[in-house]
């Protein structure tokens, strides 16, 4: 009997872990009883931040990215350090440049004044990207997102080191990657468009400036190295520059590149298929993004998506629901935070 009752609550016990975390049902619409409008309030504020400051929606975008393939989809990119955690996920470099947490933290109390304790941060990241992505592509991309994601407790710096890619990887390197997460090279070639938008520091793509000329317009890499004053950026004088050619100051391109001047838009980080145009050009950042082309399948869709903008938005769309979709490990505890930068048992 003994044993008996034992056996029933350890069985208990693991069905509730898995329902704290992993392995949760989400469903489009799954705040329609518990709060009314969330979605509307998660898209008033993200339209507001972004008029304020076009780059706040590619670090929403980036959010997503960051917090999903490491972990799954579950906050654990917001938590900061703590006498609890000295190295959470931030830490790690391959954070470096990571913004649109204010907005999440905006978001998130408006939500707590109107239903406290109800709408997860891991939503709100995957709400706030979907939306940032439909602003950005003025309606392009567009999608449902379901919700019902819980926060995680675990945020280490190693796990980011170790799932995030490195932007000097090679193409096998970045398919293992993705594979790691389920991901094919047409989803890799996909997901990276979203290079057309944001910036990046030098240091980020340091190996670029002094690469071959048949791995990078050689027009483009010089006018890299005048924006990253020298070929050997550092962490202490780390410039910014534009991840696309496109949102460069005009004099500068139709100095160091003139053939470009006329990509130069007025519209900073639109979202849409330049990128793969850029990449065909030899003109994107990363050797990472380079890497693209260097691969038959992977430069098949280079070519694919650089001739069909509407296909890429469709298919942009359905690789960032996947992405949200990507559940934490098996068993890991969830919760619903009530303030996205610190676990409940810290804060309270
Ligand atoms: C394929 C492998 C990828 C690599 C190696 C990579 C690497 C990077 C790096 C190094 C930066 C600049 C960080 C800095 O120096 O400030 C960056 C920026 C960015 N990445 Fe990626 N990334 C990859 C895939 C993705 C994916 C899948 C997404 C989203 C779907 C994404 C979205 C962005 C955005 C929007 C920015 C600009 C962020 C901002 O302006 O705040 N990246 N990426």
């Amino acid at each position: 009997m003994v044993k008996l009752v034992c056996f029933v609550v350890v069985v208990f016990m693991a069905a509730a872990a898995a329902m704290a975390g992993a392995d949760r049902e989400l469903k489009v619409g799954y705040y329609e009883k518990t709060c009314k409008d969330v979605e509307k309030i998660v898209n008033s504020i993200v339209v507001n931040s972004i008029k304020s400051n076009r780059g706040k929606g590619a670090g929403l975008v980036r959010l997503l990215f960051h917090d999903c393939f490491v972990r799954g989809c579950d906050a654990s990119v917001l938590l900061e350090k703590s006498e609890m955690n000295m190295h959470p996920e931030k830490e790690s470099q391959a954070n470096i440049g990571i913004r649109g947490m204010d907005v999440i933290d905006a978001i998130k109390a408006a939500l707590e004044a109107r239903c406290p304790n109800t709408v997860s941060c891991a939503d709100i990241i995957a709400y706030a990207a979907r939306d940032a992505s439909r602003y950005l592509s003025r309606g392009g991309v567009d999608f449902p997102v379901p919700g019902g994601r819980l926060d995680g407790v675990v945020s280490r710096s190693r796990d980011a080191d170790a799932f995030l890619p490195d932007s000097a990887a090679n193409l096998t390197g970045l398919v293992r990657n993705f594979r790691r997460k389920n991901f094919t090279v047409e989803e890799l070639v996909i997901l990276s468009g979203a290079h057309s938008i944001g910036v990046t520091h030098c240091t980020s793509f340091a190996g670029r400036l002094t690469a071959p000329d048949a791995q990078i317009n050689p027009g483009y890499r010089n006018l890299l190295v005048s924006k990253c004053g020298g070929v050997s950026p550092t962490a202490t004088n780390n410039h910014v520059v534009v991840n696309n050619v496109r949102d460069e100051d005009g004099a500068a391109v139709a100095r160091a590149m003139p053939g470009f001047a006329a990509r130069v838009r007025k519209a900073r980080d639109y979202l849409d298929n330049s990128y793969y145009h850029n990449n065909l050009a030899m003109a994107v950042t990363f050797h990472a993004d380079w890497a693209l082309l260097t691969g038959k399948e992977a430069r098949g869709h280079v070519v694919e998506y650089a001739k069909n903008a509407t296909l890429w938005n469709v298919d942009f769309g359905d690789a960032l629901v996947k992405l949200s979709k990507l559940a934490m490990p098996a068993g890991s505890k969830g919760e619903i935070r009530t303030k996205c930068s610190a676990v409940n048992s810290y804060h309270h």
